[in-house]
């Protein structure tokens, strides 16, 4: 395709909704928004990500419109809707799904390598198309300002696509709109978009702009925590995450951004001539399941505690060593704390080691141990472990300490102080206890006996231990 050009897309032909849905696939309610733009005299388009996902018959997610209608005029043709933040941007709510329409811009003013200070409302998609960072990121399916006068027949929608993102998109290209440079300097996130949207539509980054990620790799030092972790939460959510890790490696942001992960570069791991650690947690990370993101996360992080432990060989406590390092990263991060509670607790756990003798006293004080919700996630975390490291999933006998597990849980034996048949309530008022920590350890001993005998489990008998426990301590 020329470059410069637009594309009339098939739906182009006729006016209204039937003709508008032809393609590419966008949902009707998207396609009513627009239509009430172009009746009121607007120019208004599907932008972004959404687009880009339909013309790649992918399911898309948060269906992005750009109009030259001010934000004041949005709000009243849409008298339901409400400004989202104070570069002007309303969302309109439609069967419960939130869409956001955006006044065509004209960024500027750059700060930090941020995102801009300040925004420009401009008059032509053309100009909005062209601040955007990708070219397959930077196509608009819509329709031009109305010269046809409100209730006249509307001219059909069309691509209007001037940096070629619809051939990019056709060959799996993530290309840079414009300058890759400039792009980056405006906002150094752009590069971890980069090796993020790569891992996620399964595409080649070209060449010029690949090359200006390696050289300016540096600047995304400046970036936020919390917007590195929405990028890596989504790179995680990729079929394989290696491919983004790999290049986020290879070009100098892995350093940057996660110096941790960084650090396990030629730390010598398996055995396989050329393996280092970071081969090896890659491995992990891809063979974690891709619907579980707590334990794609405890994959990528499970052995960061190596590089420091390494001694003689040996990596010795690196899963402590390693559960810290998580907690302190994922801080960084700004990620919600039971996430980096959780991903902590796995990691410090990963290197659990089951014998078929356990005693199913044993197996009960392994599950209190991990938790019975983390168990699942860190059985899953060691198998991706294991995949990672050439052996089968279920080595050291994982497959029987599940099931054994599984089979303590069904028998809803006590395994925690919820479950215990009397609470610290029951101390006070019948064996005259007051409000203190002694209540505390008394019901943690007597979990710790109901765990070794679940017959121990019923109200009276676990009131005379209690009892005695009172008078031995007395
Ligand atoms: N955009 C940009 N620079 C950024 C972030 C976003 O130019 N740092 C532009 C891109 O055109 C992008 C659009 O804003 O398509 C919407 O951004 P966003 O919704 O964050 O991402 P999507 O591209 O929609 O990707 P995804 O849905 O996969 O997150």
């Amino acid at each position: 395709m020329r470059r410069g050009a637009t594309t009339s897309s098939s739906a182009a032909t006729d006016a209204g909704t039937e003709a508008s849905l032809a393609d590419p696939a966008i949902p009707p309610p998207v396609v009513r928004l627009l239509e009430r733009l172009w009746q009121a005299g607007h120019a208004a388009y599907v932008v972004g990500g959404s687009l880009r996902d339909a013309l790649l018959d992918r399911p898309a997610a948060d269906w992005d419109l750009t109009t030259d209608a001010r934000p004041d005029r949005l709000l009243e043709l849409f008298p339901d809707a409400v400004y989202e933040n104070r570069f002007g941007t309303v969302v309109v709510r439609r069967g419960g799904v939130a869409y956001e329409i955006t006044t065509f811009r004209i960024d500027h003013e750059y700060a930090d390598h941020r995102r801009p200070h300040r925004v420009e409302f401009g008059d032509r998609i053309e100009d909005d198309l062209a601040r955007r960072d990708f070219t397959v990121n930077a196509m608009a399916w819509g329709r031009p300002t109305g010269d046809t006068g409100v209730g006249a027949p509307l001219s059909g929608p069309e691509l209007v696509d001037p940096f070629d993102g619809r051939a990019d998109t056709d060959a799996g290209l993530l290309r840079a709109v414009g300058d890759p440079h400039e792009r980056f300097t405006e906002d150094a996130l752009r590069m971890v978009r980069a090796v993020r949207l790569a891992a996620t539509l399964d595409f080649t980054i070209e060449p010029g702009t690949l090359a200006a990620i390696s050289d300016q790799a540096h600047l995304a030092a400046h970036l936020s925590g919390e917007r590195i972790a929405m990028e890596l939460e989504k790179l995680l959510a990729a079929p394989s995450p290696s491919v983004g890790l790999r290049l986020m490696a290879d070009t100098g942001l892995l350093a940057v951004v996660l110096p941790e992960l960084e650090a396990q570069r030629d730390i010598p791991q398996n055995k396989a001539t050329g393996d280092d650690l970071l081969d090896h947690t890659l491995r992990t990370v891809d063979a974690a399941p891709v619907d579980r993101p707590i334990v794609r996360l405890a994959a990528l992080l499970h052995d960061i505690g190596k590089p420091a432990t390494l001694a003689d060989g040996h990596f010795h406590g690196h899963e402590t060593v390693g559960a810290e390092m998580a907690g302190d990263l994922l801080r960084r991060l700004r990620m919600p704390r039971a996430i980096s509670e959780r991903v902590s607790l796995l990691v410090r756990h990963h290197m659990f080691t089951y014998e078929g003798t356990w005693s199913d006293t044993a197996v009960r004080r392994f599950i209190t141990r991990i938790g019975r919700h983390a168990l699942e996630e860190l059985f899953e975390l060691r198998e991706a472990d294991s995949i990672g490291s050439g052996i089968p999933a279920d080595s050291f006998g994982l497959a029987e300490l599940r099931r054994r597990v599984a089979d303590q849980l069904e028998s809803q034996v006590a395994l925690g102080l919820s479950d215990l048949a009397i609470n610290g309530d029951d101390l006070i008022t019948e064996l005259g206890l007051t409000t203190g920590p002694a209540i505390g350890l008394i019901l943690d001993e007597l979990l710790d006996r109901v765990i070794a005998d679940p017959d121990l489990n019923d109200r009276p008998t676990l009131l005379v231990l209690a009892q005695s426990m009172l008078s031995q301590d007395g």
